[in-house]
C-alpha cells in the first residue's frame, strides 16, 4: 500500500510542473487526504514539497514573483483505488510576464499609477532642458501620457523603455504618426542595451522602487552612468517612506531621498528632491518621492 502511494505520488509530483495554469505552478505542498478500496479507507498525508519557491532558482534575466497561492482538490482512481489528492501550490511568473499580464487586463487609467498628467515629472524635465533637442529617456514609462506631453511641448529625441511590450503598443497607439518619433525600447533596464554617453535627462517614476534585490540596483545605477551624458539630469522617483510597501502585487524598496541619493553615489549630486501625494484612481492616495539629480 504505501509502495503504492509513493509511485503515484512520484508520478503526480513528476508532472506537476505540467500543471500550468498558463503559467509555471509550483508545487509546495501535496497531501494525500485519502485512499481507499471498496473494503478499506485510510488517511495518509503527505508532506511533501517538490518545488519550494526557496528551490527555485530565478529565470536567466528575471526574477520569480509569486502571483497566486492557490490549491485544488482532485480525485484518481487507479487500480481500483481512490486517491483524492490536495495540491498547494502557487503560480510563478517572471517580472516581464507580470507586467504583459498587467497590461494586458487593465485599462490604462485603471492602474494605481495613473495619472492623466505627470505634472511633476514635466516640471522637473523642464528644469533639467528647456532645449528641444536635449534626448530624454523615460524608463519603465509603461502607457504614460509623459510622451505625449514631451512630443506636444516640441521635444525631438524622446525615448521610452519598459519591460513590458503590451505598454508600448498601447502607447504608440494612442500618439499615432508621432510615435514614429520617439525611440522605443522593449527591455528590462537592468539588461537593456542603451545608447552610451547620450542622454540629457534620465526620468523614472515607479520602476527603481521595484528593484529589491541589491544586484538589480547596481545594474540600473551603472546603466545611468553609462548611459547619460556628464552634466545630464537624472530624476527620480519612487514611493516615499510612508508610501504604500506594494505596487502592482509586488514588493517595492521606499526611499527617502537621502537613502535614494545613497543608491546612486557621490558621482550625482542631489540638486533638490520633494514628495507629493498621489491620487490613484482608485481614490486613495499613495506618497511619491522625487529626487532630481545631475550627473557630474
Ligand atoms: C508602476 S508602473 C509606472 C509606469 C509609469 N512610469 C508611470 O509613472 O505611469 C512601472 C512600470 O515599469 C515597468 N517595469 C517594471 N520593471 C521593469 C524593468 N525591470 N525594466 C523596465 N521596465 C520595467 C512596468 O512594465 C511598468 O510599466
Amino acid at each position: 500500500m504505501l509502495y503504492l502511494c509513493h509511485l503515484l505520488f512520484s508520478i503526480w509530483a513528476s508532472h506537476l510542473r505540467q500543471i500550468t495554469f498558463g503559467q509555471e505552478f509550483v508545487c509546495l505542498e501535496l497531501f494525500i487526504l485519502c485512499l481507499e478500496t471498496k473494503d478499506q479507507a485510510l488517511s495518509i498525508r503527505f508532506d511533501s514539497a517538490p518545488g519550494r519557491q526557496d528551490e527555485q532558482k530565478p529565470p536567466e534575466g528575471g526574477f520569480i514573483i509569486c502571483s497566486a497561492v492557490m490549491s485544488f482538490k482532485t480525485t484518481q482512481h487507479i487500480n481500483g483505488y481512490r486517491m483524492d489528492l490536495v495540491i498547494m501550490g502557487m503560480v510563478i511568473m517572471n517580472n516581464k510576464e507580470h507586467w504583459e499580464k498587467v497590461y494586458g487586463t487593465k485599462a490604462p487609467d485603471a492602474v494605481s499609477w495613473y495619472a492623466p498628467h505627470l505634472e511633476t515629472s514635466l516640471n522637473l524635465i523642464h528644469q533639467a532642458s528647456t532645449n528641444k533637442g536635449a534626448a530624454i529617456i523615460d524608463i519603465g514609462g509603461g502607457e504614460a501620457t509623459l510622451v505625449d506631453d514631451l512630443l506636444e511641448e516640441g521635444y525631438q529625441d524622446i525615448s521610452v523603455l519598459d519591460i513590458s511590450q503590451k505598454a508600448i503598443d498601447v502607447a504608440r497607439d494612442r500618439i499615432g504618426k508621432q510615435a514614429d518619433k520617439v525611440h522605443w525600447y522593449c527591455a528590462d533596464i537592468t539588461q537593456a542595451t542603451l545608447p552610451q554617453n547620450y542622454f540629457e535627462v534620465w526620468h523614472d517614476r515607479a520602476v527603481f522602487h521595484f528593484l529589491t534585490q541589491e544586484a538589480q540596483r547596481v545594474k540600473y545605477v551603472e546603466q545611468v552612468m553609462r548611459s547619460v551624458k556628464h552634466g545630464g539630469y537624472v530624476i527620480m522617483s519612487t514611493f516615499g517612506p510612508e508610501g504604500p510597501e506594494k505596487c502592482s502585487g509586488l514588493d517595492v524598496v521606499r526611499y527617502d531621498a537621502e537613502n535614494l541619493h545613497g543608491q546612486f553615489g557621490k558621482t550625482f549630486k542631489l540638486i533638490n528632491s520633494t514628495t507629493e501625494l498621489h491620487q490613484t484612481p482608485m481614490g486613495t492616495t499613495q506618497q511619491f518621492l522625487y529626487c532630481f539629480c545631475r550627473m557630474e
